[in-house]
């Protein structure tokens, strides 16, 4: 570090914020994740793409101006004066049904045997709230229960897993597995065959691609960066 950004650093405007409940005076403008990297914690859980995307960080907080506690992704969330924040437990459990889809004739029944309790919905909207992907989930789970799945899946398109709607739900659905398995079934069963993906799977399993794949992963990392990008 030079100096001059020592110098910096030392005079960037900081702000208090309070991290698992120990007070830390961090520099203004970063994201959750970063104030705790900059507190001095260990981040073994709860960090992976840092782009909104894995649903790695699901975090809780409150405001200076708000007691109510909020939902937010860890990563893409800036903290602010008097923010109060942590990690939720790195993973909430869910209920994933393992499901063969190739045995399955009926999606949409099937989905009652897999997740009986998605006809269970109270309509109290907490799943849509607590999301921090802003996805109308008590809709996503009500077109799962009617047997909508293309609109069910589309609204659930933007899903992390983050799994922050599941510890609110009162009738114990995990929402964010029904979501995914209604964004495959519509996939499998339902959405029109794309033929160029078809006809490029069937070359893959030809084996057309063998021998350039064999070839890249005998490459050193850098020669595969210098790999022109077609
Ligand atoms: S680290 Fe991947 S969503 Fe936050």
């Amino acid at each position: 570090m030079t100096a001059a950004s020592a110098e910096e650093k030392k005079t960037a405007p900081t702000i208090t914020v309070e991290i698992m409940g120990k007070t830390h005076q961090v520099p203004e403008g970063l994201t959750m994740l970063q104030a705790m990297w900059h507190a001095g914690h260990e981040l073994t859980r709860g960090a992976g793409c840092l782009g909104g995307i894995c649903g790695a960080c699901p975090s809780k907080y409150t405001t200076k101006e708000e007691t109510k506690i909020k939902t937010a992704l860890a990563c893409q969330t800036q903290v602010e004066d008097g923010m109060s924040f942590s990690l939720v437990a790195s993973y909430y459990p869910n209920r994933k049904v393992v499901a063969d889809f190739t045995e399955i004739k009926d999606p949409k029944q099937e989905i009652f045997r897999l997740y009986p309790e998605t006809a269970l919905c109270r309509n109290c909207d907490a799943c849509t709230q607590a999301c921090p992907k802003g996805i109308d989930v008590r809709s996503g789970v009500w077109k799962a229960a009617f047997g909508d799945f293309k609109e069910g899946a589309a609204l659930f398109l933007s899903c992390v897993m983050c799994s922050l709607c599941v510890p609110v739900c009162i009738a114990d659905i995990a929402p964010n597995q029904v979501g995914l398995y209604m964004r495959r079934a519509q996939g499998i069963f339902f959405d029109q065959e794309c033929g160029h993906l078809s006809a490029r799977l069937e070359e893959i399993d030809r084996g057309k691609f063998d021998s350039e794949w064999k070839r890249l992963l005998s490459l050193p990392d850098e020669a595969i960066l210098a790999e022109p990008r077609v």
